[in-house]
């Protein structure tokens, strides 16, 4: 993905409690473009396939129960270093170490509910970009 690219979810205690327009305002005034967005409910087996790197870890049972209990919009965002400058807008993933201003730190209720993902390289990116769309829906 060049670096230009990145994925995220806007995970489902945010989309619960109305929070999608305010954090969508937040990327796009930070100057990422969505090339690909939509709203999904993932199913017991997407989540735990997601978030496989984190399997035999002490949350693990708790994030994948956590991914599925709601809708969530996942989308894939366009900007220059755009795995490194999201992570930043985003901030740490616990709210209480995340910086001033950033998306976390506004919206996070805790370090599980913490309102947002962000892909931690352009591998990853690119592997979770592929997990939700295909070439068709991207623009
Ligand atoms: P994300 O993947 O969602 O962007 O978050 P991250 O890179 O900042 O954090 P990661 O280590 O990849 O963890 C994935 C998600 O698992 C939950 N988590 N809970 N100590 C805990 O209870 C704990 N640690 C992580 C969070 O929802 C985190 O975003
Ligand atoms: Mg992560």
């Amino acid at each position: 993905m060049n670096g230009k690219y990145t994925f995220s979810i806007i995970k489902p205690d945010a989309v619960r409690t109305g929070k999608t327009g305010p954090i969508l305002a937040m990327i796009n005034e930070a100057g990422f473009e969505i090339t690909a967005m939509k709203m999904v409910r993932m199913t017991l087996d997407q989540a735990e396939s997601f978030y496989a790197v984190h399997k035999g870890k002490p949350f693990y049972e708790i994030l994948v129960e956590f991914m599925t209990s709601g809708p969530v919009f996942v989308m894939i965002l366009r900007h220059e270093n755009a795995v490194e400058e999201f992570r930043r807008l985003i901030g740490a993933t616990d709210p209480n170490k995340a910086e001033p201003g950033t998306i976390r730190k506004l919206f996070a209720v805790s370090v599980q509910m913490n309102a947002v993902h962000g892909s931690d390289s352009d591998e990853n990116a690119e592997r979770e970009a592929n997990f939700f769309f295909s070439t068709f829906e991207r623009f």
